[in-house]
């Protein structure tokens, strides 16, 4: 990953629980790097991939058990939590009431958690999911319309909710951000709209061609995982002051139609072919550029990747990883 992240003093002891799934496995690396192997705990329900596992210390850990929680904050005297633990959009709409069920409680132990004085700070993601077909779809504001539509999306939604009434009421510090799409190699995503982004390039290498599940145009926000994760911490680290329930980020956006030119730079004969299935109605739902004016002000969020450096980066680390196998 590219060291642009500044090194922080900051011995506090972390703990990430989902450090298993796409974000969680590559923010863990980035924590243990920045802040020390000894003082990031990471934690799912189930083991991560060879890298995660490799270094550092892990818990199994089910984020909907409340005393789990609680038992491992008290074994490393933890005092930040990153609560990672979700359903994305796709499989929260296969099964909305388990979705429900670990996208809130995993989320309203931490802030009872954190109320209760057990930790200090609390991250928690919210995402691009909660925006629906009544808001502005370009440079959507961040504050606008909210109806979403899925299951994911409204359970993020009165998730944002739920940390802004802890931090009024109770007086957590809980920071937040609304990811969109996130593009990484390390580990796949699971169950989101946004997947066909990444698997685009798995199949661009062993396929040379691709079945898209939404349509050639349909132009969604994403973002390089190393910006997603920079984000995060940066955020975190900010001693400015925070006052936004959850912040609008941005990076990059594009259409199926637009990345596949982006890797046919370097792969010339990749193909793409269209699908569209229940998947695009999602994504029509949902903004296709975001303004984060207010992230980049309160807390100087700034992204670094582009279309077509994600793309090198993406090939040229994929590549090596068939080409090993
Ligand atoms: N990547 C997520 C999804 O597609 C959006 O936050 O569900």
């Amino acid at each position: 990953m590219s060291g642009f992240l500044i090194h922080y003093m900051d011995n506090t002891i972390k703990l990430i629980i989902g450090a298993s799934g796409q974000i969680g496995t590559e923010l863990t690396l980035k924590l243990r790097q920045l802040f020390g192997v000894d003082n990031v705990i990471a934690s799912d329900i189930r083991i991560g991939n060879t890298e995660l596992m490799a270094e550092g210390k892990f818990e199994i850990l089910d984020a909907t058990d409340k005393n789990a929680i609680l038992n491992i904050i008290k074994k490393y005297n933890i005092s930040e939590v990153y609560s990672l633990a979700a359903m994305l959009s796709v499989t929260a709409e296969k099964y909305p009431h388990k979705a429900w069920d670990l996208n809130m409680n995993s989320l309203l132990h931490v802030l009872e958690l954190a109320k209760e004085g057990h930790i200090n700070k609390v991250f928690w993601p919210s995402s691009i999911a909660v925006f629906g077909n009544s808001t502005p779809h370009t440079n959507t504001p961040q504050n606008t319309i909210m109806e979403p539509t899925t299951v994911y999306g409204i359970s993020k939604l009165a998730g944002e909710r739920w940390c802004d009434y802890y931090k009024s009421k109770y007086n957590v510090d809980v920071r937040s951000v609304r990811y969109p799409g996130i593009i990484s190699w390390k580990t796949n995503p699971g169950g989101g709209t946004t997947d066909y982004a990444v698997e685009i390039f798995h199949k661009a290498i062993t396929d040379r061609t691709y079945n898209c599940f939404l349509s050639e145009h349909t132009r969604l926000p994403m973002m390089y995982m190393d910006d997603a994760v920079n984000a995060t911490i940066s955020l975190m680290q900010t001693e400015l002051p925070i006052n936004f329930t959850s912040y609008n980020i941005a990076a990059i956006n594009f259409t199926p139609s637009e990345i596949t030119k982006s890797i046919q730079k370097h792969i010339s004969d990749f193909s793409i072919t269209y699908a569209p299935d229940f998947r695009q109605q999602i994504a029509e739902s949902w903004p296709e550029s975001i303004d984060d004016n207010l992230a980049k002000t309160s807390w100087n969020w700034k992204y670094r990747v582009d279309l077509e450096r994600m793309t090198e980066i993406m090939l040229e680390n994929l590549k090596l990883r068939y080409n090993s196998k």
